[in-house]
């Protein structure tokens, strides 16, 4: 024997990047008490589910998550309710599965996760007040399992300040708080020594990265200083709000030829009625300015969005003006949905008339049936060009075809072998299908 087995933790991530990088953060913090990380929840003696709250379906799938893992506690399994939901309605939950869950913590909670599950040994526990900006401290540690990754995230800032009218984001992740850059230059050294390529900086709205703190960068400046780190290929970062985005981050697009030729730039609605009422705080023009700008900094630049469709009070026309939109960019991706009345929000409180659940349907589904043609079309057009990969690794389905990313962040498949993850190859591009290019490697 070896000694005693290791713990092992489970957990299961829904929503965004920022639970996908709080969830490798726990594995990191948790490790130090000598937890890996397993993929099957039945080997587990943790089980933690980190929950999203932006629309309601991710609320249904928490439903049935603890649903399938609850008898796992009669085996001596502890289970937690992480994240957004954790944090907004956590007394609910807590109530809830009573007979179910050991342990309920927010986002903020995440640094102090060894503690939590400690006292989840003896007692439930429940946790889920705000950390003001003295109390908070980002977590230092980098997962050991990440080890091998091409792709990371590192958070640059949590929560959020804005007040757009649909979102429940600032009720669950609270206020904006920029990362000190002197811990995310030493997180992003620390990745790519662990053999990482490509950086993502994460944030709800990026822009505005370090504007609240003296003597701090902005967020062109942390950009600069990302891309001066010895090793560091490829650079992505998101969200951008598209009112923040200053004429410095655009000339950065000029300059680094490590940003990456792609930009995710939420633009909710082609309406400025529906953006006023939003309190996005850009018009239609504005945004198509800004893309009219950052394609002459970069004339290669893909931008993919957000939509939302049948906000309160949306008629035909406003829609309209959302499907020109898309033909005026247009987008190489979007992420579309129809709007979902949030607790807490400003917008349950507008006066106006809901949009009927099948007139939402409608419209989603004329959004996204577009969309794919503009995708089908943008993809098509590269068949037969020349394009650098950033070699991800074998793909799910087969072994011998490697997965890979342009800059522009479309997916790749060629013929290749795993001793090419890692690098950046040429491939030319044979086919262009709605969500991916097939091709073949020139250099084999
Ligand atoms: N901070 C990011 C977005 C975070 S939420 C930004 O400002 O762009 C991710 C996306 O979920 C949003 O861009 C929006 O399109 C969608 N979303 C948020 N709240 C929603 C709601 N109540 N109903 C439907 N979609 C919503
Ligand atoms: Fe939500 Fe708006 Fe903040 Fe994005 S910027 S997280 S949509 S409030
Ligand atoms: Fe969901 Fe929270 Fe992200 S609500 S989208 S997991 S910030």
């Amino acid at each position: 024997m070896d000694g005693p087995s290791p713990k092992k933790v489970y957990i299961k991530t829904f929503g965004c990047q920022m639970n996908e990088y709080d969830s490798g953060k726990m594995v990191a913090l948790l490790s130090r008490d000598g937890y890996v990380r397993v993929e099957d929840p039945d080997q587990a003696d943790l089980i933690l589910v980190n929950t999203c709250s932006v629309r309601e379906k991710p609320e249904h799938k928490l439903r049935s998550f603890i649903g399938e893992v609850k008898h796992l506690r009669e085996g001596g399994a502890k289970i937690g309710i992480a994240g957004c939901m954790a944090q907004h309605a956590g007394d609910a939950l807590f109530r809830r599965y009573r007979k179910d869950v050991d342990l309920v913590f927010g986002p903020d909670q995440v640094p102090q996760v060894r503690d939590l599950v400690e006292r989840a040994a003896t007692e439930r526990v429940l946790e889920n007040t705000f950390l003001d900006a003295a109390e908070y401290a980002f977590v230092r540690d980098v997962a050991p399992d990440g080890a091998g990754q091409v792709t990371a995230f590192v958070t640059i800032q949590k929560g959020c300040d804005n007040k757009c009218t649909f979102c429940i984001v600032p009720h669950t992740r609270g206020a904006e708080l920029s990362r000190p850059s002197g811990q995310i230059l030493e997180e992003v050294r620390a990745l790519v020594a662990q053999g990482v390529r490509e950086i993502t900086l994460i944030g709800q709205n990026v822009n505005s990265y370090g504007l609240k703190v003296a003597g701090e960068l902005n967020f062109a400046q942390l950009l600069y200083a990302v891309a001066a780190v010895p090793g560091v290929g490829r650079i992505r970062y998101t969200t951008s709000h598209p009112r923040d985005m200053g004429a410095d981050v655009v000339q950065a697009y000029r300059d680094l030829p490590q940003l990456t030729s792609h930009l995710h730039l939420p633009v909710q609605s082609g309406s400025d009625r529906v953006l006023r009422r939003m309190k996005r705080f850009y018009r239609r023009d504005d945004y198509l300015r800004l893309v009219d700008d950052l394609r002459a900094a970069r004339p290669d630049l893909s931008l993919t969005t957000d939509i939302i469709v049948g906000f309160p009070g949306e008629t035909d026309d406003d829609f309209e003006q959302t499907l020109s939109l898309m033909e005026a960019v247009p987008f190489d991706g979007a992420f579309s949905f129809k709007y979902s009345p949030r607790p807490g929000t400003p917008a349950l409180r507008m006066k106006d008339t809901p949009v009927p659940e099948p007139v939402k349907k409608e419209r989603l589904a004329r959004y996204q049936k577009r969309q794919q043609e503009l995708q089908l079309a943008s993809n098509r057009a590269l068949e037969g060009r020349t394009v650098d990969v950033l070699v991800e690794g074998p793909s799910k389905w087969d072994p011998a075809v490697m997965c890979g990313r342009t800059s522009t962040f479309k997916t790749l498949n060629f013929p290749g072998g795993t001793e090419l993850t890692g690098q950046t190859v040429p491939v030319q591009v044979l086919r262009g299908f709605t969500n991916s290019l097939r091709g073949e490697r020139l250099d084999a």
